[in-house]
């Protein structure tokens, strides 16, 4: 076991209180009158959340639903390319061409991703449906591992599991809960096992009311999850308004509830019908009022595209037009209070530093390097590459255009002027690259006073595993230990 030997905290101390001192100053800085965004994305990332679309993908060639889809959002999910009769049409043999076609169409305009969805008992392959007992239980295994194999370090979160829970609470009777009832945690575990660096979430609908029967069911079962270590890190709100479902009073408790366990949420699907502007700005501003609810994706794009268009329930008229609900939603975004907290999944986190606020850093107008206090060496841009998706790593500082950031009033830290550091993911163990600077949170980074650097759409820290030339840099849970402290450095 290796002991810090205790001058080194004394050296972390003083660095800590000088960070802190500069903090302060710095904190007087930032203005909150920001000018209001013209778009979901923006207008959301201003408090650091997405907003997102579920995309079909046999409309991308309409030219009018693919210019709003990439204006407005930043965040896709497949509304039905990703499911698995789309994916493992024959036992064994996966098919990711729709899949793909969604993923490359968003990350080629700079969107994320949401995986959805790996165990559910509806949209199955017919082998899987006639499947039963431990034979199905192995083919979602195998499933969950072949999908989560080929999107391995690309997807922002996974509906692991979708819809499993009655109305009253209890357990859906589907072929998936005939394997037993630990099927959705053995789906968590897979899915953790397959891919680290995603986040894991349960989705499920009518569970907005936090007095209904369902609410209390997934309630308790994430519960359970968190207190046994059963890999879990978000809950889904699909929030579909419609017939007797609509925005409930307390929506917002739900949602606070479910983030008291330790979950991040979202609302996942959201439509209402005939899109009351009140029911849309209600929904809008209680996720806002929840610094762990991360984001808000609709149902789809246009009236017209909606899986439920005659009930119109989309912010989009048919014409893509927007309607009185897109403004609605859009003010209360703009009205949000900017940055909320940074979430994170971490569980136990050491004590030894004082929590560490957001912070703007000491004002650079030129570049600086970025020094790691434990390596002292530099993060680099290997090769001095100037490819998307470069990992970047520690080198031995020499202060070239690879190693020299610029940090921006937008909290970018950019390299060779338009490319920008970028999280490849929010989970722990997400590349961190180079890529070209697109406003979205995934390349927005706070500096904060106890010499981290954590990213504002993950809440995770710039972390690496040892010291050496050619250590990868990635994102990993905040612990304020030494290999997650850096230090901007102006370069002459
Ligand atoms: C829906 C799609 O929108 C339709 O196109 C498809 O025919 C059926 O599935 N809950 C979910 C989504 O989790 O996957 C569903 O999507 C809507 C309800």
């Amino acid at each position: 076991m290796k002991h810090l030997p205790r001058r080194s905290h004394r050296v972390v101390l003083a660095a800590v209180t000088s960070a802190l001192a500069l903090a302060g100053a710095a904190l007087v800085v930032p203005s909150l009158a920001q000018a209001a965004a013209s778009t979901l994305g923006a207008a959301a990332a201003q408090s650091g959340r997405y907003f997102g679309t579920a995309i079909a993908a046999n409309r991308l060639n309409d030219s009018t639903y693919s210019t709003i889809a990439a204006r407005e959002f930043n965040m896709i999910t497949a509304e039905n390319e990703m499911k698995p009769e789309a994916l493992q049409p024959n036992r064994g043999q996966f098919n990711f061409s729709s899949g793909d076609q969604i993923y490359n169409w968003a990350t080629q305009r700079g969107l994320q991703v949401r995986g959805h969805t790996l165990a559910w008992h509806a949209q199955q392959p017919g082998w899987m449906q006639s499947l039963n007992g431990s034979n199905l239980r192995q083919a979602m295994i195998d499933h969950i591992n072949g999908v989560m194999a080929h999107y391995r370090g690309k997807l922002a979160a996974w509906d692991v599991v979708n819809e499993a829970f009655n109305e009253d609470g209890s357990r859906r009777s589907s072929n998936l809960q005939g394997t037993g009832n630990d099927w959705i945690e053995v789906a968590f575990r897979t899915a953790r096992a397959a891919d680290p660096s995603t986040k894991l979430c349960y989705n499920d609908y009518n569970i907005e009311n936090w007095s209904y029967g369902k609410t209390q069911g997934v309630y308790n079962m994430i519960r359970d999850f968190k207190s046994r270590g059963v890999p879990i890190d978000c809950v889904g709100l699909q929030t579909h308004f419609t017939g007797g479902s609509s925005l409930p009073g307390n929506f917002q408790t739900t949602l606070q509830n479910f983030a008291a366990l330790g979950v991040d949420v979202a609302l996942t699907e959201v439509d209402v019908t005939n899109s009351s502007t009140s029911q849309y700005a209600g929904l809008t501003q209680a996720c806002l009022n929840v610094p762990r609810c991360i984001g808000i994706t609709v149902w789809g794009v246009r009236d017209s595209d909606s899986w439920r268009s005659n009930e119109n329930p989309l912010l989009f008229d048919g014409s893509g037009n927007k309607k009185a609900a897109y403004t609605s939603v859009l003010n209360a975004l703009n009205a949000a209070t900017p940055n909320p907290t940074p979430t994170t999944t971490a569980t136990a986190t050491p004590t030894t530093t004082p929590t560490a606020g957001p912070t703007t850093p000491p004002p650079t107008n030129g570049a600086s390097r970025i020094v790691g206090n434990q390596s002292g060496r530099c993060i680099d841009v290997p090769n001095s590459s100037q490819s998307n998706g470069t990992r970047v790593q520690l080198y031995d500082c020499h202060g070239q255009t690879n190693q020299r950031w610029t940090y921006t009033s937008s909290r970018q830290l950019t390299v060779y002027g338009s490319m920008c550091l970028d999280a490849a993911g929010s989970g722990n163990g997400s590349a961190v690259q180079i890529y070209s600077c697109n406003g979205q949170t995934n390349q927005q980074w706070n500096v904060n006073s106890n010499g981290t650097i954590s990213g504002v759409q993950s809440g995770r820290c710039l972390d690496v595993w040892g010291t050496g030339n050619g250590q990868q840099v990635q994102l990993y849970d905040c612990n304020g230990q030494a290999n997650q402290r850096f230090q901007l450095v102006a370069t002459s």
